[in-house]
């Protein structure tokens, strides 16, 4: 009997992604084993316990939907998975973080230098996976075009991060400035992880639907990060893993923030305007500021926008075929939005 998940069934059954799932954390420790290797420590402790794998779920579930074989790919899976892992490391020293996944971070951790050059080998290895895949017999064309789309999609990932800097404390930068960091900062990564699924795994010939699933992956991606601005705006934001105050001490002006600003009155705006300065007691800010925010209906208008950005990802799938794979991938632009953590 054949215990392997991908190879055993092109994904029939709900439980599919369970397995997916526990094949992609067993790689994981089947990767970075205790060692006393000092760099590969630092990788065990960021890779594992793995946060939810939304990303190599992605490459797999693509490379299914377009009827391809999923083995070939594992590899590039993982690497995406290197790559999050990298962004959230140092994502953690530039919104200087001390908690991810309910640990301390890396940079708290293992100090400032140590996590920069964990990120950065963690981003080699992205492109690394790409050469494991060719080994398992990807195309070398195939594989030169997925190396493209990871290298623009690397570049566009830094350039959204610096453009969320740029807007750092300001309020009035509106709606569209916002979703553009979204989309570089977040959705372009999960974009790449659907379209780099479909290049791989299929047979080449297949560039509308790669492209469709690019562009399903560009919405899951922005619904994905609007979630995840709000968050620290939920009943429970303790158990969300990571620092519910880091947005406001970053002057992030995230969409619930701009929203409350169009929809507040002027105290609202004047409470909102001071949370985002510099002088700003940010620990104290934050309970005023969430109640703004669901006072003024910015927390339900965030959460309508992020669904109908998951509604557009969830129609985008119509163009590809009707299989097993097409539906959780449905299932996960769902829970995109309804994700608790
Ligand atoms: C967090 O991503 C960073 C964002 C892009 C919003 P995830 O919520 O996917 O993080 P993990 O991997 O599950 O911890
Ligand atoms: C998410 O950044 C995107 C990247 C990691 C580049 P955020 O700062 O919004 O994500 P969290 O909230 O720290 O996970
Ligand atoms: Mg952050």
């Amino acid at each position: 009997m054949n215990s392997n998940p991908i190879a055993m069934d092109r994904g029939r059954g709900p439980e599919h992604d369970e397995a997916l799932l526990a094949q992609l954390s067993a790689e994981c420790e089947r990767r970075w084993p205790l060692t006393a290797q000092a760099l590969h420590a630092i990788h065990r402790y960021a890779m594992l316990p793995p946060g939810k794998l939304l990303r190599p779920l992605l490459v797999l579930e693509s490379a299914l939907a377009v009827g391809g074989d999923a083995e070939r790919v594992f590899p590039a899976a993982i690497g995406f998975e290197c790559a999050h892992v990298a962004s959230l490391i140092h994502d953690d020293i530039i919104d200087h973080d001390d908690i991810r996944r309910g640990c301390a971070s890396v940079r708290h951790y293992f100090g400032l230098e140590r996590a920069i050059l964990a990120g950065d080998s963690l981003f080699f290895q992205w492109f690394d996976a790409l050469g494991e895949c060719l080994a398992r017999g990807v195309p070398a064309e195939q594989v030169a075009a997925a190396m493209r789309i990871q290298a623009v999609t690397g570049m566009e990932l830094c350039r959204g991060v610096e453009l969320e800097l740029s807007l750092g404390g300001d309020i009035r930068c509106g709606v569209d400035r916002y979703l553009e960091v979204a989309r570089l900062k977040t959705a372009v990564l999960l974009s790449s992880a659907c379209r780099i699924g479909a290049v791989l795994g299929g047979t080449g010939r297949e560039p509308e639907r790669a492209r469709t699933l690019g562009e399903f992956g560009e919405a899951l991606g922005l619904a994905f990060q609007i979630r995840d601005d709000l968050l620290p705006y939920d009943s429970c934001p303790g158990t969300i893993g990571k620092p519910a105050g880091s947005d406001l001490r970053n002057r992030r002006p995230t969409l619930p923030l701009l929203l409350a600003y169009q929809a507040g009155t002027r105290d609202d705006r004047a409470l909102i305007e001071h949370a985002l300065s510099t002088d700003a007691d940010c620990a104290s800010a934050h309970t005023p500021v969430l109640h703004v925010i669901h006072r003024t209906g910015a927390y339900a208008a965030s959460l309508r926008i992020a669904a109908e950005h998951a509604g557009r990802a969830y129609r985008l799938l119509a163009a590809l075929p009707a299989t097993s794979s097409r539906e959780r991938l449905r299932q996960l632009a769902q829970t995109a939005v309804s994700r608790k953590e």
